[in-house]
């Protein structure tokens, strides 16, 4: 591993040119100080080339032990399918590379203890993607429950009712499976839900769940509704669904049937109630703050943004915000501001929430059985 000082440029590496590969290279190339994109990787040729060319990175791999190898790769981003990032991250580790790897962490909770493992033993930093905990907006509800200002807390509850259709799930052959998903509508697209609900409520001690799959043809769930019991005492609710209609564009034909041009999903929603005090946020909008003594806080236009409906409905500043922190705290020798260890604790809460439906009984934390 090269040694980095506080004023050396970053040599940087994307590995997985899909989806979310665009947030991470655009943050890189546009917005982050300190680093410098030299390459990028991805096993469909095309895909990494045409990122290449369309962001002047000058180098090209299709195998990840290639970019790997790399010497003047000092870091590298995984935007690979979820069920990948253990493997991705610890050889990158083992290969002297510093990781930002995208959400969830990993899928099993072995493997997130090895890579942990793994990258601490190394030196290497491993952080996480959880764009929201960048956000202000986000860090000011944090403060605010932590602070006490909402009293005792009773409830912290997170809705997340989206609109994913078949074709989405159909759109790569990893979407949707156990193997490379994890999960569905909570692992894939509730984990950020999951991953706020205890950064602000603190560590969950017991949860009951049901998950199904209810109207796609998916292994994993497309619903699922949890009851939860904050380790303080409160209670909260969790509901994940990608199967629920929350607007429709239709017209009629020219024989009156009625023919939806497009579904789209709610907002979510993350409601936290105290025994003097009320905050609730629709999509990213505060819509009630009751907190005696505090003003509401304006944080409109902060831009992380809803996927209610379209996954690259995203903002930039949540990525821009974590890409930035990551390479600073490359360049200052210490842990991001999302950890592997923090990255953990919400599949820790869906994995076991995955138990308890199988199972139909309540299901404790710390938990490590799967
Ligand atoms: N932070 C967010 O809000 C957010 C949003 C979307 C996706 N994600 C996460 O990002 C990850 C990727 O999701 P996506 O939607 O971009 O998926 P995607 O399928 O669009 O992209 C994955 C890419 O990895 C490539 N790939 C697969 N195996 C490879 C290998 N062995 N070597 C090199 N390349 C390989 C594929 O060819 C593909 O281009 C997932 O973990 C997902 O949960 C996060």
């Amino acid at each position: 591993m090269r040694s980095i000082a506080p004023h050396d440029t970053v040599g940087y590496g994307v590995i997985g040119c899909g989806v979310i590969s665009s947030w991470h290279i655009r943050s890189l190339k546009e917005h982050v100080n300190g680093a410098q994109l030299v390459a990028v990787c991805d096993e469909i040729p095309a895909r990494a080339e045409k990122a290449a060319r369309e962001f002047e990175i000058p180098r090209v791999y299709t195998r990840m032990e290639d970019i790997l190898a790399d010497p003047e790769v000092d870091a590298v981003s995984i935007c690979l399918p979820s069920g990948m990032h253990s493997d991705a991250v610890i050889a990158a580790s083992n290969a002297g590379k510093h990781v930002m790897t995208e959400k969830p962490i990993d899928i099993h909770l072995k493997q997130i203890d090895e890579m942990i493992a793994v990258t601490r033993k190394n030196g290497t930093r491993l952080g996480v993607i959880f764009q929201r905990r960048a956000a202000a907006l986000w860090q000011k509800i944090r403060e605010t429950v932590q602070a006490g200002k909402l009293g005792r807390m009773v409830l912290g509850d997170a809705f997340l009712k989206y609109y994913r259709s078949q074709e989405y799930y159909d759109s790569g052959a990893w979407r949707g499976t156990r193997a490379l998903d994890g999960g569905g509508a909570l692992m894939n697209q509730g984990v950020h839900l999951v991953d706020q609900l205890q950064w602000i409520m603190g560590p969950v001690a017991q949860v009951f769940g049901y998950a199904d799959h209810l109207a796609r043809n998916i292994e994993v769930e497309d619903t699922t509704v949890s009851a939860l019991r904050y380790r303080s005492g409160a209670f909260g609710t969790l509901i994940g669904t990608t199967s629920v209609i929350g607007s429709a564009e239709w017209e009629r034909d020219a024989r009156g049937n009625v023919v939806v041009k497009k579904w789209g999903g709610l907002d979510h929603r993350l409601e936290f109630h105290g025994d003097h005090g009320t905050i609730m946020v629709d999509g990213e909008r505060i819509v009630r703050w009751v907190v005696p003594g505090e003003p509401e806080p304006d944080f409109a236009g902060d831009g992380v943004g809803s996927a209610a409906s379209d996954p690259t409905a995203i903002g930039m500043s949540g990525h821009i915000l974590q890409l930035q922190d990551f390479v600073d705290a490359i360049r200052e020798g210490r842990d991001p501001m999302v950890t592997g260890e923090d990255g953990r604790a919400s599949v820790e809460i869906i994995l076991a929430i995955y138990k308890s439906a199988r199972t139909g009984q309540p299901v404790n934390l710390p938990f490590t059985d799967e």
